[in-house]
């Protein structure tokens, strides 16, 4: 991916961003994304090796809590606050309940739901610094109406939503990652911090190439996936972005403890059978 040059003057000027799981897929559109319009992000990832230049990379694993606590260090000792907080990172799984073995259950939810917790503790004395900043934007219960605060974002799923086939333990990690979203958002509202997460539908990353790459007919996988969705194609990378930018940014200053469905209409829609 090449990375577009900062917009100048855009919204998160001056603004200190982490994207976990950032060097690849939705996690990498949205690094990109908020350096575009301004942040200084750095990407925390297992691998770094390829992320695109204008990124501060830290290699950081969201299961490992020395790894976690040693990134956010780094960035507190450069910058000594934390603006924006999108928890990204994760995995898949496939197979229903009678598929997956306890070590299977134990790593995923692992990386998806208590990575969030893991990540989200190490950087909250920061996100709170941030908002209390005296460009946070202060409390968002005494900030005034131009309150923003900080914010995290976390990468959710339709799968939280919607009962997939063959998807077991990751809708039940993403079905974790809903309902702590909410309760991260009562937890924080009064420090300034707020948080909210995306559900994307199937969205065109190197995560579903595997998979399809996986299938016995990936074409035939593939059409199945973009027939799923009533838009009738996946999702991009770079739409799952605008969203988390959006819920990152000052134009969402009111807004936590919600989802965002990000799906070609999957979730909330019915479609009639085309009629030849
Ligand atoms: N692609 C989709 O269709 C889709 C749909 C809904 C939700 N999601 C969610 O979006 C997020 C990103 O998915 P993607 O499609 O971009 O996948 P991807 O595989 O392209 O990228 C995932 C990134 O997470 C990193 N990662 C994995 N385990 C990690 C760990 N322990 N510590 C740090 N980094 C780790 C990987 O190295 C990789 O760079 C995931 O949370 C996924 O569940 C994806």
């Amino acid at each position: 991916m090449i990375r577009q040059a900062a917009i100048p003057g855009g919204e998160f000027d001056g603004r200190v961003a982490a994207v976990t799981g950032g060097a690849s897929g939705i996690g990498l559109a949205v690094a990109s994304e908020l350096a575009r319009r301004g942040a200084q992000v750095y990407v925390l990832d297992l691998s770094v090796d390829e992320v695109p230049d204008g990124l501060e990379c830290l290699r950081c694993d969201v299961t490992d809590r020395a790894s976690v606590r040693d990134a956010v260090h780094s960035m507190g000792e450069r910058h000594g606050r934390l603006d924006v907080l999108v928890n990204n990172a994760g995995i898949g799984a496939q197979g229903t309940v009678e598929d997956n073995d306890d070590d299977e259950w134990r790593h995923v939810l692992d990386v998806n739901v208590t990575g969030i917790a893991r990540v989200s503790a190490a950087a909250l004395p920061l996100l709170r610094r941030a908002a209390a900043a005296p460009d946070g934007g202060g409390s968002a219960a005494g900030g005034g109406p131009a309150a923003v605060g900080a914010a995290v974002v976390n990468t959710c799923s339709i799968a939280a939503t919607a009962g997939l086939p063959q998807r077991a333990l990751y809708s039940a990690s993403k079905g974790a990652v809903l309902a702590l979203t909410r309760a991260m958002a009562a937890d924080h509202i009064r420090e300034g911090v707020r948080v909210n997460c995306v559900n994307p539908g199937t969205a065109d990353t190197p995560w579903i190439g595997r998979l399809l790459r996986s299938a016995p007919d990936p074409d035939a996988e593939r059409a199945a996936l973009e027939a799923r969705q009533p838009m009738g194609r996946l999702v991009s990378a770079e739409e799952v972005a605008a969203a988390v930018c959006y819920l990152a940014g000052p134009s969402a200053g009111a807004t936590t403890g919600t989802e965002l469905a990000v799906d070609g209409g999957m979730q909330g829609l019915r479609l009639r059978p085309v009629q030849e």
